[in-house]
Formats: structure tokens, sequence, C-alpha cells
């Protein structure tokens, strides 16, 4: 007894990043977190989720902080720990792909900056999106984790996963990772598919879910019998709801069964103590909503991702047409079947609620067509799981054929130009980064840094 459970599980904490993320729109500011970094980084964590996603974007829009020099303070006090990244490979932290020297150097600055674990994916799990980071990444010596974003489709069976592992495995990724982004995976679907891969690659596998449904616990500890190296959880008043498992309740599970995690007890409680009331902050603040903390089942009824349901409503809401929403829900899996069964992931997850909903509004499926939905179909996204309905593709292009190849190689160069361009604005290679991954809050972000040194220096002068 006791003894055949003592392998180590790595718990990866995602306070800083995800939960951040799916609690409070990624809102939360460096001087909330910077006085916890430390015992973040004395926990005994695998790691420490803390950039990338929406936290580039959020930085720069909303709280007018310099991402990289975001990543940089957290660096310098996280000494111990690895800290680790989401990457959405071709796109970047964006929607769009960018050249393949684009993604070269961004990757390659992460580094300078201080990440360690790169967790690299593609919306479409089309790996050659995500190869050129891939490679990078083992270049500048870091850690490349190839993701592949879970969903469920006739398609998206144990034999293809079993495939695209293989597939990840060839292309030297350091270790897998299953992103459940939508938290819809069950206990037992986490044992077959973890088990299936540990049986035909060799590499460490991590689990991503989300508390949504309530599956989330559940399936994770399922996940670990099945062999599972490590999970994802958010510290206890970060968690649940759209967030993560708790990290503290995992961890009492685990050592309970007999696993190792490494994490210290006591340093998760003083960590808690002092979120919590951050958490009573947020609320207070409106922030944080009520809605998000809860466990949402409907994802379960429907199939579909909780943020997609809620993003329908609206929308059907806004057009005062909340009656129809039973056959939008009824549309929405048509919708998918056509697209070749793509993973309901941004950006896939709005190209087909808002496709389903327009074949429903209009009376006539694909009468309207989104600008995305057509790059979709001409291949710009990448290549889709399954085969896209030919009548579709006839329907929407004509004549015109979709590309077969990668579509970054179709894209020029662009850093050299952008950073000419900007000439002074940008103070460094990083802000040339920024400038492409989201041109107007970045100029802006640029100007009002440039207004705030001029009004501390001129009020420096005054003072002497
Ligand atoms: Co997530």
């Amino acid at each position: 007894m006791g003894t055949k459970n003592t392998r180590k599980v790595n718990i990866t904490e995602t306070v800083l990043r995800d939960a951040n993320q799916s609690l409070i729109a990624t809102r939360m500011p460096f001087s909330d977190m910077e006085d916890i970094l430390t015992a973040l980084d004395e926990a005994g964590y695998h790691s420490l989720e803390c950039w990338g996603g929406a936290t580039f974007d959020s930085c720069l829009r909303y709280l007018n902080e310099d991402p990289w020099q975001r990543l940089e303070k957290i660096r310098s006090r996280v000494k111990k720990t690895k800290l680790q990244m989401l990457l959405r490979g071709q796109n970047i932290l964006g929607y769009k792909h960018y050249p393949d020297e684009v993604v070269r150097k961004f990757v390659a600055k992460s580094v300078e900056c201080g990440m360690d674990i790169f967790r690299i994916f593609d919306a479409l799990n089309d790996f050659r999106n995500i190869e050129v980071a891939v490679d990078e990444t083992k270049k500048r010596k870091a850690h490349a984790q190839g993701c592949i974003c879970y969903t469920t489709s006739p398609i998206h069976n144990l034999e293809n996963y079993a495939k695209m592992v293989k597939q990840l495995e060839e292309m030297g990724v350091d270790s897998i990772c299953i992103k459940d982004m939508a938290g819809i995976m069950g206990p037992q679907e986490a044992y077959d598919l973890i088990k299936t891969i540990k049986e035909t690659v060799k590499l460490p596998v991590y689990l991503h879910t989300h508390s949504t449904t309530g599956l989330g616990p559940i399936t994770q500890i399922k996940a670990v019998e099945a062999g599972c190296d490590g999970l994802d959880c958010a510290i206890s008043s970060f968690s649940g709801g759209t967030s993560q498992p708790s990290t503290e309740t995992i961890d009492y599970a685990l050592k309970q069964m007999g696993y190792t995690t490494g994490l210290n007890d006591s340093v998760l409680k003083k960590i808690n103590d002092f979120f919590k009331p951050m958490k009573a902050k947020y609320i207070a603040s409106g922030q944080m909503d009520a809605f998000v903390m809860g466990t949402e089942t409907d994802a379960l009824v429907y199939q579909i991702p909780g943020g997609m349901l809620s993003n329908l409503i609206a929308q059907l809401k806004a057009q005062n047409a909340m009656d129809r929403l039973d056959e939008v829900l009824e549309e929405t899996p048509r919708v998918r079947k056509d697209l070749g069964y793509p993973p309901l992931v941004t950006p896939m997850s709005q190209m087909v609620g808002v496709q389903a909903a327009a074949n429903v509004l209009s009376g006539e499926r694909y009468k309207n067509v989104s600008k995305e939905v057509k790059a979709y179909l001409r291949g710009e996204y990448g290549k889709a799981p399954g085969e896209i309905d030919p009548e579709l593709i006839k329907k929407v292009l004509g004549d015109e054929k979709p590309i077969e190849g990668r579509f970054a190689e179709t894209l020029e160069p662009q850093f050299d130009k952008v950073k000419a361009e900007l000439g002074k604005l940008a103070r460094s290679d990083n802000d040339v980064l920024s400038y492409i991954a989201f041109p107007q809050i970045a100029e802006k972000f640029f100007k009002d840094r440039e207004e705030r040194t001029t009004t501390t220096v001129s009020y420096t002068i005054v003072k002497k």
C-alpha cells in the first residue's frame, strides 16, 4: 500500500495567465501580482504560466504596461521556477498569420526576456502552423511543448489523436499538451486518450482543462491514473468556473493517492491568502462576474464551449431573435460538419457561431458568408481536420482553387520594413514586435509613453 503511486505529477500554476484571463478578462495589473512572485517561486510548481494568450494585448490595450517589461520583471523575481507561455503558432498572439521571420524573432525575444516553456498550438491542429515556432524554440534552447486542441467529432477519435502525437514527436517537441479549452473532456475520455498517447510516444504529457462544466477535477484525476505527467491548476481563490481546478484541492487529492507534487502546502496557503482579498476587490469593482464562477453544464448538452454559447445568445438578443436560439443550436453542428469539423476554439468558434446564426436568420444556408469563413475555405487558416463540403467550396469560391501549401509562405517578410517605418517611436526590437502584433494599440501605447517621459523630464527640471 502507498508504494505504487510515488510518481511525481507536475503542477503548473495559471493564476497569472489563464485564471486571470478566464475570470477577469486578463485585467490584473503587474502591481497586483508583484508582491507574491517570490512566494510563487518558492511553492514548488513545475512552472508558472504567466504570458501569452491575451496578456500581451491586455497589457498594451488596457493596462498601459509594456508586456515585454512585465515578463522581465516577473523573471527578475522568479529565479528558480520555469516560466511558461501560450503561443498560437503562426498566429503568435493574434488571429492572422505572420511571416516566419516574425514568428522566429518573437520566440527569440521571448527567450531573451526569460521565457522557458512555449506551449504552442494551432486552432485546426494543422501542425504546419506550429513547426516554425517549435523549431525556433528548440534553437533557442527553450522547451517546446506541442499542443493538440481537444474536440469531439466523428473524425476526432483515438486513432487520429495517436497520429497527431506521432507527428509532434517527429517534429521534435519536448512534451505534449492536450488542450481542452472548453472543459468538455470527461474522465473516461481523458483516461483513454492519455493512455493511448502514453502508449504511442515516450514524451511527457500535460493536460490543460477548465472547470467550466464541473468535469475538470474528476477528469484530471483520471488523466493522472492513465499516466498524465502534469496538470494545470489555479490557486483556489482564482479557481473553478471558467478557470482551472484548484491547486490546493488537486495537490491534496494527489498526495492522498500517494503521488508527489513537490508543492509546499504552507506556501500555497500564503499565496491564496494573498489572492483572496484581490478576488474580493475584483468582485466589488464588477470585473469578476458571478457568471464565470459557477458551473455551466449547457456546454455538455450542446457540445459547444460555454463562451461560444453566451456569444450566440448575445448575438441573437442584439438582433431581437432569441426565439430562434434552438434552430441556431441545431444548425451549429451542421455548419461545423460542412467546415470539416474544426475544433471550436478561437477563431473557429466565432466563425461557426456567426455562420450558423446567419444561415438560420437569412432563411437560406450560406446566403451570406463572412470574409473569415471565405478565407478559411481558401485554406488561409490551414488544413481543415476533415473534408470540407465540396458543394460549399464551389458555392462560395466559384472557380477559385483553395491553396494547398502553408499560407505563411505567401507572406512577405515585414520586420525590417516596420522597424524603419516606426523610426524613433520604437525604442527596441520588442517594440517593433508589439507593433506588428497590435498596430493601433501599440502606437497609442508608444505615444502615451513618449508623453509620460517628457512630462517626467520637465518635472525634474522644474524641481531643480
Ligand atoms: Co485555457
